[in-house]
């Protein structure tokens, strides 16, 4: 009662033109509110869970193509989404994540703008890209898509829910008034969970319903491997399959470093593991995959789930603590938990190269290096690179975390085709056309600076000390 109260006063100091969505968006919010505070107990009971059935994960090698004749009718069925909500602030960039520059100059919406052109192009026909923009991404991303109006791609945007985060103690919203401007740091967009309600208020999903339209290809913008495949799109739409499975979740085999991104388990229905449960789900032998966030979703599906009411996600607790000292809570959810929600979930392991997220600078050398060739918007690894395994990157995050400071530690990106290892830390400088191969670690001690001469090759070398040439 007492939310509702300060939720009001909110809404009271609203702009007359926002009034409308901010009251939808503080209705989600009470929904996810209320379940916080009544949910008691695990989401999951760890020990009912299952081993998953036999064909709850399938093998993308056994997937097959549409015949050519096909191909472009069942593209036209298809909108591709990409979650646009995030801002590049954990690669010391300001502005939405999406607008880095990383590889030859394009951004990540430029390569997936282009990608989706591409496709169009070839198969004469007419997938939309639409991008779920937050309150922290809109403004510019809006800028920069006039840039694609002349594109054979129609780009179409929708805002996801503003939510107020709350007083760790008082559990009540920090803001004062309703103005972003005046309190950016009192609100939070909920995680990508908030898709399907947000996708149905903007009157998009009823209106590519209308269009025909049968499935959505969700990803993270900043997977550069999350491009349409006609494999997926043709065993969901064609064949005996064909419109059964409402639900299909990418999942790839894990190595000890992906902790993050859940798991398929599987109690009654497909599920992701609650987060009570991320260290069981640590673990590579328990659980050998895991979510790409790579999901193929039937429109009408999400549609009729959320007209039921039965549209599930468990809460996500993010405890965090603010710039100014306040230890906030905000509630999330994430897209990929509603699985359970939909019939025929299945989900399909995929190569690795389908998950090429850039999350830090040390994933932004790979993709801008030599390990990877560019074609019309997709990245794909150099025939020239002998192993299936990307490198293993760890730049100093002091020298090397943003994106600026790392851009002028190299004067060209090093030759990484036979790299295996490189770890580099602290005041470290690269020439031009520098060669990296086998393990390299380089550490130039606090005070010292090292410069790698242009040219230099390095195989299985440690440099330490100083060194300036
Ligand atoms: P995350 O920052 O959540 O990435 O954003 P992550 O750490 O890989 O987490 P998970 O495991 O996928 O959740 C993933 C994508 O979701 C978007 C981001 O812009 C990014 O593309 N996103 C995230 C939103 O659009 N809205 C949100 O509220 C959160």
């Amino acid at each position: 009662v007492q939310l509702a109260h300060e939720l009001q006063k909110l809404t009271n100091t609203c702009q007359a033109h926002l009034k409308e969505t901010t009251q939808k968006d503080f209705e989600g919010f009470e929904k996810l509110f209320s379940r916080f505070i009544n949910e008691v107990g695990p989401s999951v009971e760890w020990d009912n869970i299952q081993k998953l059935h036999d064909g709850a994960v399938r093998k993308y090698s056994e997937l097959c193509g549409p015949d050519s004749s096909h191909a472009r009718d069942m593209l036209n069925k298809l909108v591709v989404v990409k979650l646009n909500g995030g801002l590049g602030t954990s690669m010391g960039c300001q502005g939405p994540k999406s607008i880095i520059p990383v590889r030859s100059e394009l951004t990540f919406l430029d390569l997936t703008v282009q990608q989706i052109e591409h496709l169009n192009k070839q198969y004469g026909c007419d997938v939309p890209l639409v991008l779920m923009n937050s309150f922290n991404t809109d403004e510019d991303t809006q800028k920069v898509i006039r840039k694609y109006q002349g594109f054979q791609v129609k780009t179409y945007t929708f805002n996801q829910s503003r939510y107020p985060r709350i007083n760790k103690e008082s559990l009540m919203p920090i803001a004062k008034t309703c103005s972003i401007e005046s309190d950016l740091e009192a609100w939070y967009p909920p995680g990508h969970g908030d898709f399907y309600q947000s996708f149905k208020n903007s009157g998009l999903l009823q209106e590519f319903i209308n269009q025909g339209k049968e499935y959505v290809f969700i990803s993270n913008i900043d997977n550069l491997g999350a491009t349409v495949d006609l494999n997926i799109l043709n065993f969901l739409l064609g064949g005996d399959n064909s419109g059964h499975c409402e639900f299909l979740m990418e999942v790839t085999d894990k190595t000890r470093a992906d902790v993050k991104g859940g798991t398929l388990i599987q109690i009654i229905r497909l599920r992701l593991p609650p987060k009570e449960h991320v260290d069981d789900f640590k673990s590579v032998k328990t659980f050998k995959i895991f979510n790409t966030n790579n999901l193929w979703i039937k429109i009408d599906a999400i549609d009729q789930i959320l007209s039921e009411g039965t549209m599930d996600m468990e809460v996500i607790i993010n405890n965090k603590t603010l710039d100014n000292g306040f230890n906030i809570i905000q509630l999330e959810q994430a897209v990929g938990a509603a699985i359970k929600c939909f019939n025929g979930s299945i989900g399909i392991n995929v190569p690795r190269s389908r998950f090429l997220p850039v999350k830090k600078t040390d994933d932004l050398l790979l993709v801008m290096s030599n390990l990877y060739n560019l074609q019309y918007g997709t990245l794909a690894m150099s025939p020239l690179r002998m192993f299936d395994t990307t490198p293993l990157v760890k730049l100093g995050p002091n020298h090397f975390g943003k994106v600026k400071e790392f851009l002028k530690r190299f004067a060209s990106i090093p030759d990484m085709l036979e790299l295996d290892h490189l770890t580099v830390s602290g005041d470290v400088t690269f020439g031009k056309g520098v060669v990296l191969k086998g393990t390299v670690i380089i550490i130039a001690n606090h005070g010292d600076r090292i410069d790698i001469p242009p040219g230099a090759i390095l195989e299985n070398k440690i440099v330490s000390g100083n060194l300036r040439i």
